[in-house]
């Protein structure tokens, strides 16, 4: 058997290294056009960091996992087609802002039409609109009448920065087709190749439609409980509550559950704002205006939080922080990825670099150039700010030498455990630290010297002196 997947991005690439490594007697092929990507994948500087994935490329890589820029070649001869490239948000005409972007998956549907072998399974892995499927099928049928292909929906649900464990232990593999003989013989043969190392029951079978929506509804789910958290955050830092209290009390309940309830400066990713606003278009365009505006209060909220955060950066600073210098702790959207699509610290820094701050830039895995892309796509510098501005630096402790504050951006163990007494020491002060998640220990900074604030908590102190007061 032979499965060729087009796209080697973060899904793409580690998914295939995974099937690779599970099903050596199966050949696997990831394509993308784009160069630089594929001739990293074949070197060890490998363009997506995740924990554990250079392991598994470097087990399977020549074996039976190959990465290429030849894309018909390899097509050509492919049981299952995996597509894999990127939907964003549209940027232009009709849906601009909230739309998901199809082009890339129409183009790969005429790829396939004019390539792909009779019989061969096209699967959408892409997390698409609802009825995708069809236009997918539709280019098919009529670019390749000869030919039949099932079309499959198969998303996926890794997280970046576990990718590799969230591959081995799926909590569930979704695979979604028509209910024909035909559409269920593809689905078997899609159920057949995980089934080599994922249990039959955690592997779900639904018609193509609930299986694209499920996606959808997935992150705007995981999202919801982010921004519900966060909403709260801001009323525990007007009443006193502590928002990691909150967290624990509530995440008791069963039928809530612990999990996704930390207070943060905001999610960010590729995916969550993407596919909310894309479940919002897919709402408008049904005719369903209340359901659109209530998850499209997700985004807003998310949007409030990152510039809630900036503002109370600034205030605090003594309501300037131009000149002053700003340690950039992460600068990803998560720990343990390189990935900065939608990263909180992109909307924070360009916020306070408005503001005239000057930043250095700290994070373990993102290199400066895919940062400074970032600011300059959000228009961090369109005020005449220079982008000298901002400078980079791996090592915390040089990157906060001299520094006015330090910004936790991003969850990086690694910023848990430095030695805070001698970054104190080569501060200027008074020596901020402002913990946008909550990953710090606040009664140990403050001990320390530090002026600390971290996100749902520093309200019981204002409230308390108030109560005093009046005592
Ligand atoms: N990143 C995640 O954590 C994640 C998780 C689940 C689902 N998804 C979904 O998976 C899809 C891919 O996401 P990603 O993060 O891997 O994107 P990505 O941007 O990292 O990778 C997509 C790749 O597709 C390639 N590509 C685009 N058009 C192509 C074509 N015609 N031929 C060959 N290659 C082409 C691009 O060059 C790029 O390398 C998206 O729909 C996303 O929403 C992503």
């Amino acid at each position: 058997m032979k499965i060729c997947a087009i796209g080697a991005g973060y899904v793409g690439g580690p998914t295939m290294a995974k099937i690779a490594e599970k099903c050596p007697d199966i050949e696997v092929v990831v394509v993308d056009i784009n160069e630089k990507r594929i001739a990293e994948w074949n070197t060890d500087h490998l363009p997506v960091f995740e924990p554990g994935l250079l392991e598994v490329v470097k087990a399977a890589r020549g074996r039976n996992l190959h990465f290429s820029t030849e894309i018909e070649s390899n097509l050509v001869d492919a049981d299952i087609v995996f597509i894999c490239v990127n939907t964003p948000t549209k940027t232009y005409g009709e849906g601009a802002g909230k739309a998901a972007n199809v082009t890339y998956v129409e183009n790969c549907s005429r790829l396939i039409a004019r390539c792909a072998k009779d019989g061969a399974i096209i699967v959408e892995k892409s997390t698409v609109p609802v009825r995708t499927a069809e236009t997918v099928k539709k280019i098919l049928h009529h670019r390749a009448a000869s030919r039949r292909f099932e079309v499959l929906s198969n998303p996926e649900f890794l997280a970046e920065g576990t990718a590799m464990s969230d591959l081995e232990h799926p909590n569930r593999v979704l695979i979604g087709g028509d209910t024909t003989p035909a559409g269920q013989a593809a689905i078997q043969a899609v159920v057949d190749v995980y089934a080599r190392w994922i249990p039959r029951q955690n592997i779900l079978t639904s018609n193509v439609w609930s299986s694209e929506l499920s996606k959808l509804t997935a992150n705007a789910f995981l999202a919801q409980r982010v921004s519900s958290i966060n909403a709260i955050s801001a009323l525990c830092e007007k009443t006193g509550a502590d928002v990691s209290e909150v967290s624990r009390a509530i995440g008791a309940d069963e039928r809530i559950g612990s999990r996704f309830l930390n207070a943060s400066v905001g999610f960010g990713g590729s995916c969550f704002q993407k596919d909310i606003l894309n479940l919002v278009y897919l709402c408008e365009a049904a005719g369903l205006p209340e359901v659109a505006e209530y998850w499209h209060q997700v985004v807003i909220m998310n949007d409030y939080q990152k510039r809630r955060f900036a503002t109370h950066v600034v205030r605090t600073m003594f309501n300037t922080v131009a000149g002053k210098r700003l340690a950039i702790f992460g600068f990803a959207f998560k720990k343990d990825t390189n990935d900065t699509r939608e990263s909180a610290a992109i909307y924070v820094c360009r916020d306070l670099l408005i503001e005239r701050a000057h930043l250095v830039i700290c994070d373990p895995q993102v290199e400066p150039e895919t940062a400074l892309q970032d600011l300059r796509a959000c228009g961090a510098f369109d005020s005449g700010v220079d982008e000298s501005n901002v400078t980079f630096n791996p090592d915390p402790y040089e990157a906060t030498s001299g520094a006015d504050a330090i910004l936790v951006l991003t969850e990086w163990d690694v910023f848990r455990d430095l030695d805070y007494e001698r970054i104190r020491e080569q501060m200027r002060l008074p020596a901020f630290v402002f913990d946008g998640r909550n990953l710090l220990s606040g009664e140990q900074l403050t001990q320390l010297g530090y002026q600390y604030s971290s996100i749902g908590k520093n309200g019981a102190a204002a409230v308390d002196s108030s109560h005093a007061k009046e005592d």
